[in-house]
């Protein structure tokens, strides 16, 4: 995958290029009984922060990670039904316009290995959170839908929506806490892409 794949650029004004299943190299793997599909670079490094977690004893799953274009119909038409068109629309992509379609997203859940004190098992999930995201440009990724960054994003703080996007971007975007918006934006005049 070169940079212009990786830093694919996928929101409510821009919808996923036409093309784009035509080159796109899909990787299936069980979690919990599930298959679940991510594009091959982004499972390959998924799995690399997988197993940084576990040395911390954390167990990185998976809620989503690629979707078709009907799977993302399906999941909107529900949240619509659920809360509403407008609260919906903070909350989840329209069909052609989530970043799930591309395989380089994926939602993560986090558990703790076999807890040895209460203690850990009370920790609450903002906790679990922040221990991934203080590694995930290490493996190319970034928060995709970062807290107070909603104006731009235009979707709520999504702390389990993470994004891959290759290195060194990943670490650049993460430091200076950025949306991807905002990094595409600045490295226009630089970037090939
Ligand atoms: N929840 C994100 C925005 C999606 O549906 O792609
Ligand atoms: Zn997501």
């Amino acid at each position: 995958m070169d940079d212009k794949k990786r830093l694919i650029l996928v929101n409510r004004t821009h919808s996923i290029p036409s093309d784009w299943s035509d080159h796109l190299r899909l990787v299936s793997f069980q979690y919990k009984e599930e298959l679940f599909f991510l594009e091959q670079e982004t499972y390959n490094a998924f799995e690399g922060l997988r197993k940084k977690m576990l040395e911390n004893r954390l167990i990185l799953g998976v809620a989503s990670a690629y979707r078709s274009s009907e799977e993302q119909k399906k999941l909107y038409e529900e949240m619509a039904r659920d809360y509403g068109p407008e609260k919906a629309k903070t909350l989840c992509a329209l069909p052609g316009h989530s970043e799930h379609e591309t395989g380089l997203a994926v939602d993560i859940e986090m558990a703790m290995e076999a807890s040895e004190t209460q203690e850990e098992l009370n920790y609450p999930s903002g906790y679990f959170y922040r221990c991934v995201h203080e590694h995930l440009s290490e493996y190319g990724f970034i928060l995709r839908y970062p807290e107070g960054k909603e104006q731009i994003t235009e979707y709520s703080f999504e702390p389990w929506h993470i994004r891959y996007v290759g290195n060194p971007h990943a670490t650049i975007i993460m430091k200076q806490n950025l949306a991807l918006e905002e990094y595409l934006e600045e490295q226009k005049q630089f970037l090939q892409i």
